[in-house]
């Protein structure tokens, strides 16, 4: 069977793969244009995501908003999700475990919606998505792994207690923004980064 944006949140609103449906009250499945050149990836759902059941709803969501907004980009052109789909209690960093449960959703995101390029927010999704770490050191570098091109910025969440990272964010979201309109004119972007299996 041919799958779609549809099927897969269908499965992931009614997914008891790990312990996190148990303390959920919605899972977060991701939301957006189908035919995105992007996709932001986030860490796991907060507080307000898990009432309303939509990803980056809360005061995190807000801040991406705005640097899409400065980057002229419209957040209903993107599409925006997380690595992990359902809430862990007190906004701990999902587990090994966790992740592992939740990682099919995630590949069949981005098989299905083709991004141009998929732009990984934080250290969590880093470590998750492409087994990075230090975001600080690494945030703002394109990379290439499996024919996929990535960004990496740091989470907007991130930015509320160290304002200096607001900067930070809001230059690298313009940077992405470029780099999206270079991608749309048929022109080669050099990956910082060459993730070879
Ligand atoms: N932080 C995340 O990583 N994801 C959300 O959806 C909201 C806050
Ligand atoms: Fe399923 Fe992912 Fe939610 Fe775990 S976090 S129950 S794997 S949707």
């Amino acid at each position: 069977m041919m799958d779609d944006i549809t099927q897969i949140k269908s499965e992931v609103i009614q997914c008891t793969k790990c312990d996190l449906a148990k303390t959920r009250k919605n899972s977060v499945p991701g939301k957006g244009y189908q035919h995105s050149d992007v996709m932001f990836v986030g860490e796991a759902p907060g507080r307000s995501e898990d009432m309303q059941g939509e990803p980056f709803v809360g005061v995190a969501g807000k801040i991406l908003s705005d640097a899409l907004k400065h980057a002229g980009m419209s957040r209903d052109s993107t599409y925006i999700t997380n690595v992990v789909k359902c809430r862990p209690p007190n906004n701990r960093i999902p587990s090994c475990i966790e992740r592992e449960s939740c990682a099919e959703y995630l590949q069949r995101e981005i098989q299905v919606i083709s991004p141009r390029i998929v732009c990984v927010l934080g250290n969590t999704a880093f470590n998750s998505v492409l087994g990075g770490s230090e975001i600080t050191k690494n945030r703002g570098k394109i990379i290439r792994k499996d024919g996929q091109l990535y960004f990496v910025t740091v989470h907007p969440a991130a930015t509320i207690y160290r304002r200096e990272l607001l900067d930070v964010l809001i230059s690298d979201i313009d940077k992405l923004s470029r780099i999206i309109t270079e991608l749309k004119n048929g022109k080669d972007i050099p990956a910082d980064i060459e993730h070879t299996p």
